[in-house]
């Protein structure tokens, strides 16, 4: 297994280019499921996800293309990716594929909504909590979709198509929401969803649907309008710049110190971490490049945050800034209210010398003067690039164990870091 080492203590100076959004990518893969015409997918990022969901959409019988980055590309150009479900062979998916990557249970709404079936294994839980699918499950149901769980998969029957219906959520779920989306588009009549994500990546794909013929109105605000249409036809969409990315390469310039331009990114994408990074004492400026980011000599501000869904702090972005906060001038307070156990990188933060201390969902973090490098373990994607943040200003050395957990949501980690003076290697073995 792979590990990464760190020495610590060196600001980071430079350019970073920011990838296409996985949270984007993965959803647009999926809804290729819903036309049988091809859909290219521009700046798509290299990672293990999207690899792992191309084995899913194979298995349906799916043609997925990848061709690498045409000459002359910029460095932040991503791969482009041609998808066509001309013939879906298949409506299942295995348990042994979903169970790598949750995302891929969003697969159920397009089969059934284009194939009146589809038998998929639930996901299971994962590091940061149960995650059930209750919520997918109810809007199919309120399509019109029969779904039955048995042995581990749901079983979805539509065989007269779905109907549009009304989705009330009671909780904010993206996944929920996707799922809603991509199965009102191919549904006979209007459906209404009420208490939507409005996370930047749900906008992208039904961007992404409008262009392919769907009927898309709100996307982005909590109510979402959906005509549905009797079939969809191919598009070509890029993907979105990659928030969460973005919002961790630039707490990570806010606890090295320095000056980095996060090409690419787009600054209304993740407002509210950038309006926290403005209280810790960074520098930040928008600039039709991207995201400037920097903290000159001025200390780290403590902060208290709560993660809400879009537009608030995002829980995607918690473990970075308790990273960041572990050297803060004072007591800081996070408050993690999405998921029910995202504090694993407490622990491993705790072996470089961070202070944190947990009371059910909110985290005390004593900054301290300095951390000291050890052997760490990743946990989670988030976690991990946490433990990468705060070795980055450790003193000595730090060696992040199973970081198979990092390529799942970052690409070139280590070269876009080393790229701006961090002293930064994989240990490949
Ligand atoms: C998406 O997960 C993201 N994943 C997550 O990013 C992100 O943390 C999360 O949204 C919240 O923003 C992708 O987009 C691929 P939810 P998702 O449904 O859709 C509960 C990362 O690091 N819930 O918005 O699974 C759920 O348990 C990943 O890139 C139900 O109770 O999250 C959670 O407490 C991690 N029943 C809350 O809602 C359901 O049926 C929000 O979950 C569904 C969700």
């Amino acid at each position: 297994m792979d590990r990464i080492r760190i020495t610590g203590g060196r600001p980071l100076h430079g350019e970073i280019p920011i990838s296409g959004a996985k949270n984007a990518t993965l959803p647009l893969m999926i809804a290729s499921l819903l036309t049988d015409k091809t859909l290219v997918l521009d700046n798509v990022p290299h990672l293990a996800d999207v690899v792992q969901l191309q084995r899913i959409l194979n298995n349906h019988g799916v043609d997925v293309m990848l061709s690498g980055k045409r000459s002359g590309d910029a460095d932040n150009k991503g791969q482009t990716v041609k998808i066509s479900a001309e013939k879906i062979v298949d409506t299942t998916a295995p348990y042994e594929l979903v169970s790598k990557m949750r995302a891929s249970f969003w697969v159920i709404a397009p089969l059934v909504a284009r194939m009146g079936e589809a038998r998929v294994s639930l996901p299971g839980g994962c590091a940061i909590g149960t995650r059930p699918v209750d919520l997918l499950i109810m809007a199919l149901e309120r399509l019109g979709a029969k779904i039955d769980i048995e042995g581990g998969y749901a079983i979805a029957r539509a065989p007269r198509g779905l109907r549009g219906g009304e989705i009330v959520f009671p909780k904010v779920t993206v996944g929920g929401t996707h799922v809603a989306v991509m199965a009102a588009a191919l549904a006979q009549g209007t459906t209404v969803i009420e208490n939507a994500a409005c996370e930047p990546e749900i906008t992208d794909v039904a961007d992404c649907l409008v262009k392919m013929g769907a009927r898309i109105s709100g996307a982005g605000t909590r109510q979402i309008v959906i005509e549905g249409v009797s079939s969809l036809s191919g598009a070509r969409h890029s993907v979105l710049p990659d928030r969460i990315e973005t919002g961790t390469y630039a707490m990570a310039v806010a606890m090295t110190g320095g000056d980095v331009l996060l090409q690419g990114a787009r600054a209304e994408l993740l407002q509210s971490a950038l309006d926290v990074l403005v209280q810790v004492g960074a520098t930040v400026t928008a600039t039709n490049e991207g995201v400037r980011v920097a903290r000159n000599g001025a200390g780290i501000a403590p902060v208290d945050v709560t993660t809400e869904p879009f537009p608030g702090f995002p829980t995607d972005l918690q473990a970075q800034l308790m990273a960041l906060m572990t050297r803060a001038r004072g007591t800081s307070h996070i408050t993690e209210t999405i998921f029910e156990n995202r504090f694993m990188h407490v622990q491993e933060l705790a072996r470089l010398g961070a202070r944190i201390s947990l009371d059910g969902q909110t985290a005390t973090i004593e900054g301290v003067e300095r951390l000291k490098g050890a052997p760490v373990m990743a946990t989670d994607l988030r976690a991990s690039v946490s433990l990468v943040i705060a070795a980055l200003a450790a003193e000595g050395e730090t060696v992040v164990n199973r970081v198979y957990h990092l390529d799942r949501g970052f690409e070139r980690l280590e070269e876009k870091l080393g790229q701006c003076g961090a002293a930064i290697e994989r240990i490949s073995g």
